[in-house]
């Protein structure tokens, strides 16, 4: 039923908007099945899923079930303890991935929306985990620049497309040799494949500008409406990539 709700509210949105649904690049019955056989989240994040669909104008942009506990896996695999997460929204990706950090793991989540980031701190409040978590408000990339170099495991990055180049190049500085950075909607509804519109030719960009970068392995996944997984590489040394 929850899947079926996910399902309804975000092409409800998608077709609100006028843009195609995501559903409509990974076929429907793909995304279902992935979100059933994917083992569920906490009870609160349940909880955050819920209160997005339900009470919230953009259900569309919650991260939900699949591509949290990819986001969990990712950290678990990698042993990434310093996180930053750009682009709150109702709490879900930060809170996702601050339950599977050892207690002297942080995630910094960024949010420029007060609303926003009030219903996330009122959720990371009742978290047994909330206190891994520090969450700024303001704009992503000032506070990225006040981050110190190479000092980071993983980046999640999750808000406007338009800054998503940006964002990358803030993310390669900040993150360590052999970090990871992942970018969302990386497929933006399928958009990215004959761009017309800024924030779909601002991600096909950014996807163009990843994957001509050879200080960085990557790998382009098809989960909900794409991620882009990057590592950089172990020897990157101070080359600059392309993009700059
Ligand atoms: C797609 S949502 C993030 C979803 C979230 N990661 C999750 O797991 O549900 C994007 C968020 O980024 C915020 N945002 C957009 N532009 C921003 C900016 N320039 N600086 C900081 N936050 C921004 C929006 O207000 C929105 O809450």
């Amino acid at each position: 039923m929850r899947q079926k709700q996910i399902h309804d509210s975000v092409s409800h949105t998608a077709g609100a908007a006028g843009i195609r649904c995501f559903m409509d690049v990974v076929a429907k019955e793909a995304e279902k099945y992935a979100a059933d056989h994917t083992s569920p989240l906490s009870a609160l994040l349940e909880e955050i899923e819920d209160f997005t669909l339900t009470q919230t104008p953009y259900p569309g942009m919650l991260t939900g079930r699949v591509e949290g506990r990819f986001l969990q896996l990712a950290i678990g695999l990698s042993g990434a303890q310093r996180i930053v997460d750009i682009g709150t929204f109702t709490g879900y990706s930060a809170l996702a991935m601050a339950e599977v950090l050892p207690d002297d793991g942080r995630v910094l989540t960024i949010e420029n929306n007060p609303g926003h980031a009030g219903i996330a701190r009122n959720f990371f409040d009742r978290s047994p985990h909330g206190f891994k978590i520090t969450l700024q408000v303001g704009e992503a990339l000032e506070i990225l620049g006040t981050l110190p170099d190479e000092q980071t495991d993983l980046v999640f990055i999750d808000a406007d497309k338009q800054s998503y180049r940006a964002y990358y190049r803030e993310a390669m500085r900040i993150v360590r040799a052999g970090g990871l950075i992942l970018a969302d909607n990386a497929l933006w509804y399928g958009r990215v494949f004959n761009p017309k519109d800024d924030d779909s030719r601002a991600v096909a960009a950014f996807n163009e500008v990843v994957n001509a970068d050879e200080r960085v392995e990557k790998l382009f996944l098809t989960i909900r409406d794409g991620v882009y997984l990057i590592r950089k590489r172990a020897s990157v040394g101070k080359t600059k990539g392309p993009g700059r």
